[in-house]
């Protein structure tokens, strides 16, 4: 089998692509480990960025999204009692999205399919090669055969976890790595949301998330250990310690409900350089992660896959190869913003195993800068919506 652009990844970023490319007639084929039910229900972070909603509208994989997406014009943060909430609507006329992932991943993975582009589920990628050759290729199992995929150019959309990123040689790879001493115990409860925008909690007991999937259904977090097993948390534990850290506050009153899904996600800071390798280009979450707290996983993905998609666009129609060659500085300008923005959510909101009276009380102190005043509000403001797709 052959394609243009061999894709491994059925992520966000594999599928955008996937979805991209084919709207300039541009072919692609996707391999994907998992099974089809696997990913439309792996349970994942949901806020886009209002750049993210709009690239998916425009290339026709926001039908459902634009129905029963929440908009959200602000945000709030909660510490020492006090209530303090950003309008970003108001202060740059941007909003962010409240949409599960998965549910986004359902949406693409329906509209390629429609569109006739191949996604070859429970096919694991291998190994990959040829990438300084005129015809890269994709050695992958499925059905329990070893098969091959030749491609004109490889793009490892495979995860932190996945085999791209590896294909890069050891000498010329650089991971510039920050592990956290916490981890987030993430539940989904049939609960109406605490409060109708996100509330991002710091409290000496750690950090707390209240955000939702829809009218019925709450998302929240708390900091655990990064060992924690979930298992260890019953329902009644975690209701009570996400009270206790909310504390009490006017205007609004815990919402509880039967918890059906919870799990626990280590928090990390990871960039990957280069992106680019010859003919593979490693993007999303294969080439960084970022720590949940700035929302920013999914939407940096897409953003990655925006210049991407434009790269191979200009390549295939007019033979123009400057956007490969820019692929990786365009992109980590933005990663890089998008990591100081997700350390800082977190350093700021997090309580670290080892925190002094004078560390919370210094904490305290920034939270007060940045939401007491314009300038603090719209720093948070323009970040947390998501900085300009660029070239
Ligand atoms: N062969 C085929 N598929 C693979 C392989 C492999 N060897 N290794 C990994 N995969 C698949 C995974 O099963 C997964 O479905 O690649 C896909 C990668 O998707 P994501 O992990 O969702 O990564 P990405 O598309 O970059 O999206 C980033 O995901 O983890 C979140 O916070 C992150 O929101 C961000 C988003
Ligand atoms: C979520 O809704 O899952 C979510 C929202 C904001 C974050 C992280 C997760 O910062």
């Amino acid at each position: 089998m052959h394609t243009q652009v061999g894709i491994i990844g059925a992520g966000p970023a594999g599928l955008l692509l996937a979805r991209l490319l084919h709207l300039q007639g541009i072919s692609s084929v996707i391999l994907e480990s998992r099974s089809r039910d696997y990913v439309e229900n792996r349970v994942r972070a949901g806020l886009l960025e209002q750049g993210s909603v709009d690239l998916m509208i425009e290339s026709g994989v926001g039908e459902r999204l634009q129905r029963e997406c929440m908009a959200h014009d602000g945000v709030e943060f909660i510490f020492e009692g006090k209530r303090r909430r950003i309008n970003m609507q108001e202060l740059i006329g941007r909003r962010v999205y409240i949409y599960g992932q998965q549910e986004a991943v359902k949406d693409m993975i329906a509209v390629n399919l429609a569109a006739g582009v191949p996604i070859i589920f429970e096919a694991e990628g291998k190994e990959i090669g040829g990438l300084d050759t005129a015809k890269p290729f994709i050695r992958y199992v499925a059905n329990g055969r070893e098969e091959t995929l030749t491609c004109d150019y490889i793009a490892g959309c495979d995860g932190f976890h996945g085999i791209c990123r590896d294909a890069i040689p050891t000498e010329l790879l650089r991971g510039h790595d920050r592990v956290y001493p916490f981890g987030w115990l993430g539940i989904l409860a049939e609960a109406a949301p605490t409060h109708h925008e996100l509330l991002y909690v710091h409290n000496p007991r750690g950090f707390a998330l209240f955000t939702m999937r829809s009218n019925s259904v709450s998302r929240c977090y708390l900091q655990v250990p990064p060992e924690e097993d979930a298992d260890n948390w019953s329902d009644d534990q975690i209701w009570s310690e996400l009270d206790r850290r909310l504390g009490q506050h006017e205007g609004f009153k815990l919402s509880t409900g039967r918890i059906f899904q919870k799990s626990v996600t280590p928090m990390r800071s990871y960039v990957a350089e280069p992106m680019r390798h010859e003919r593979l280009f490693i993007a999303g979450d294969a080439a960084h992660i970022v720590p949940p707290t700035g929302a920013k996983g999914m939407n940096l993905a897409i953003a990655d896959i925006y210049v991407l998609a434009k790269a191979f666009t200009a390549f295939y129609k007019r033979n123009d190869t400057s956007l490969f060659d820019r692929y990786e500085q365009i992109c980590l300008k933005r990663i890089w913003r998008a990591q100081h923005f997700s350390w800082w959510m977190t350093s700021m909101l997090h309580i670290m195993p080892d925190a002094s009276p004078f560390d919370l009380k210094r904490q305290i102190a920034e939270l007060e800068t940045v939401t007491g005043s314009v300038a603090g509000q719209t720093l948070v403001a323009e970040n947390y919506a998501g900085l300009p797709f660029e070239l």
